[in-house]
């Protein structure tokens, strides 16, 4: 099978290799380099000097810490164009007083009604960067500004941008940036990092959940550990998965996910499909998840079945509001021409079956010469 979900995404095998080995203690000094490593890294993939704390859990964990740890700013706003947002919202709605602005799935948020917010008395911005369930970039950088102009709180889901998009958290002056393993990082589901910057801690609530206390983390790393047991066996995958974004280098592996990423969209566009978000002047498709509308002819569960059945290669689905509407092809981690090429060729393969496209993969091919 070809693993072509928003995450969990297909694991390159020096990273399942590194999982399959005896434990370490978690308190041990080997254990400590893994972790100084991981972090060390993470800071480059943020963009940041702040620390970085690792949270066994899913990305959410890493929101709702940073989310629960700082709530003791004062009211939120949150920032919803789609799922993730949402559950942004959601998390916010249990911590503290929070202006929830939503916006039509697939559209672009508005700023003026983020400006407005802020004069209404919002004292932190949460929003997520990349929103995956539509295909859509937020501006992170604009969000931010504003946010710096009324003095508040920045808290960035990076979960599907770090790591295959820019994500430069000290320039864009960005509070708290939260990831998660199993998307552009290339590795499994499980770990969430979060950095914070030293404007945040002075926002911290003590009586957030204990686990997800970002200040027990905090205390812990000097000694190079987690304050609880964390999932050492996903530490090993992590840290090959880090190794080889040092060896590709940043920069390279942005551009790689730019490239495959426009390659897919290119391809749709010119097969006469038609793209789900539809960014403004300020925001941007997604380089890292491509959400396109399913034709009239054919049912998304046809073609996501049609092409696992024959080809093999898994595509992923539109979430709530969207379900049945649209399918996601993500361009995520160690994905490389060959992947996208051959997921192309089959999307197109059915749809073509049923003259419902063009044929177009010479368009995607141009896009992805060296
Ligand atoms: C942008 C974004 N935020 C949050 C999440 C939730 O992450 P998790 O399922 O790891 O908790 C996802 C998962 O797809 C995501 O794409």
């Amino acid at each position: 099978m070809l693993i072509m979900l928003p995450g969990p995404i297909q694991l390159h095998e020096r990273v399942i290799r590194a999982m399959c080995r005896q434990m370490i203690g978690h308190r041990s000094a080997e254990f400590g380099e893994i972790l100084k490593f991981c972090g060390e890294v993470m800071k480059e993939v943020f963009g940041t000097r702040n620390d970085v704390y690792f949270i066994t859990g899913s990305g959410t964990a890493g929101v709702e810490a940073g989310i629960a740890s700082f709530s003791g700013v004062g009211k939120f706003v949150t920032l919803e164009n789609g799922k993730f947002g949402e559950r942004m919202g959601e998390i916010a709605e249990r911590y503290a007083e929070v202006e929830r602005l939503s916006f039509e799935w697939g559209k672009p948020v508005d700023l003026e009604k983020l400006k407005e917010a802020l004069e209404r008395g919002a004292r932190a911005v949460a929003f997520v960067h990349n929103e995956t369930s539509t295909g859509m970039l937020n501006p992170a950088e604009e969000i931010a500004k504003i946010a710096r102009k009324y003095d508040a709180l920045t808290i960035m889901d990076a979960i599907t941008s770090a790591g295959g998009d820019y994500v430069k958290m000290d320039e864009w002056g960005i509070d708290v940036a939260v990831v998660g393993t199993q998307k552009c990082l290339g590795a499994p589901p499980g770990l969430a990092a979060v950095a914070v910057s030293e404007r945040a801690w002075e926002f911290y609530n003590p009586k957030c959940p204990l686990y997800l206390d970002l200040k027990a983390y905090r205390k812990k790393l000097p000694e190079l550990q987690t304050p609880y047991t964390p999932a050492v066996t996903l530490f090993f995958a992590l840290e090959e998965a880090l190794k080889m974004i040092k060896e590709e280098g940043i920069e390279n592996r942005v551009k790689r996910h730019r490239k495959l990423s426009k390659a897919v969209r290119t391809w749709a566009v010119n097969a006469g499909l038609s793209l789900f978000p539809q960014p403004d002047k300020y925001s941007d498709y997604s380089n890292t998840v491509t959400a396109i509308n399913i034709p009239g002819g054919i049912t998304e569960k046809e073609l996501r079945d049609t092409v696992r059945k024959e080809y093999g290669i898994v595509l992923s689905s539109g979430q709530d509001k969207v379900k049945g509407k649209i399918f996601r092809i993500a361009t995520m981690g160690s994905i490389e021409k060959f992947e996208v090429m051959a997921t192309l060729t089959a999307v197109e393969d059915v749809l073509l079956r049923k003259n419902l496209i063009k044929p177009a993969l010479d368009f995607a091919r141009r896009e992805l010469q060296p």
